[in-house]
């Protein structure tokens, strides 16, 4: 298999496992010797989760998580039967006391592709596919077509939840709810934290607004052309709105880089 350029899936081969017991200061941070901690390190070992990784942007000490949010921590893990995993545990400073709601809406929206594929949950945590690359605000598309394929994965999968009725509740600042897959340039929305049942979500709106606020996608957006779309979308969630609207911005995208090859052979 021909492995992309900063795709860091075999990054991973060389790093060391520690036994779960051993890695309370990570799992538990910031109160590892607290009554919460137990009950967490219980249920993830009876739940087969053996080993916890010491990985990602979020430094504790000599060792990183994959990142420390409002609700929960999140490290990579090792179970017999799932391999690597992505958990969310709760911490003793959560402002949730469960975090069952937000399994709920990570199943529905993980069944679609929407989110990570989830694999375990319980009052405590869920477990779900680790994606290793950038979070959409530190993503910088090598091509024009990446970034336009990207844009346009993202459009779909927005309106994927609205179908469902899914309100993600964080889309118009997706700068940390959305990871991109370094191998494949999928982009995966994640944090349900916030997620709400409702009969209109309108995520659709909500990410194009996001995209307009993120400097590397700004170019792919015209907000004066989307504009009237958006208002037709937001009483109706048509798809053949999302197939509009997907058009416009994937032209977007692609333009100035065309427009610069014709100039540039022009010159030649
Ligand atoms: N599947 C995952 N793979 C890699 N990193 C993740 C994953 N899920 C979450 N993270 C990291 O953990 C951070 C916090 O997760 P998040 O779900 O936003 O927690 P909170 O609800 O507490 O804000 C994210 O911004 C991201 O950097
Ligand atoms: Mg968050």
């Amino acid at each position: 298999m021909v492995q992309r350029e900063h795709c860091v899936e075999t990054v991973l081969d060389r790093l060391d496992a520690m036994v779960l017991s051993n890695a309370r200061s990570l799992v538990c941070y910031p109160n590892p010797s607290s009554p919460l901690c137990s009950k967490i390190i219980k249920e993830l070992e009876s739940r087969g989760i053996s080993h916890v990784i010491s990985y990602g942007g979020f430094k504790i000490g000599g060792h990183s998580i994959l990142g420390h949010g409002w609700a929960g921590n999140v490290f990579l893990a090792v179970s017999e039967k799932h391999g690597l995993l992505a958990v969310k545990s709760l911490h003793p400073k959560s402002r949730r006391r469960s975090m069952l709601k937000e399994a709920l809406m990570w199943l529905a929206a993980s069944r679609l592709h929407v989110a990570p594929q989830l694999f375990e949950a319980s009052r405590y945590f869920i477990a779900y596919k680790p994606i290793l690359g950038p979070r959409l605000a530190d993503y910088r598309p090598r091509t024009q077509q990446e970034k336009a394929y990207t844009a346009a994965r993202l459009l779909t999968k927005a309106h994927l939840l609205d179908t469902i009725g899914v309100r993600h509740g964080e889309l118009s600042r997706p700068h940390a709810q959305v990871l991109i897959d370094s191998c494949s340039s999928e982009p995966y929305i994640i944090d349900y934290d916030s997620a709400t049942l409702h009969t209109k979500p309108s995520n659709l709106p909500k990410i194009i607004g996001g995209l307009a606020r993120i400097k590397a996608f700004r170019d792919c957006i015209d907000t004066i052309q989307v504009r009237p779309l958006l208002s037709h979308y937001k009483k109706r969630h048509e798809t053949n709105i999302l197939i509009e609207l997907k058009s416009i911005i994937l032209r977007k995208c692609l333009r100035p880089r065309q427009l610069f090859n014709q100039a540039s052979k022009q010159s030649q």
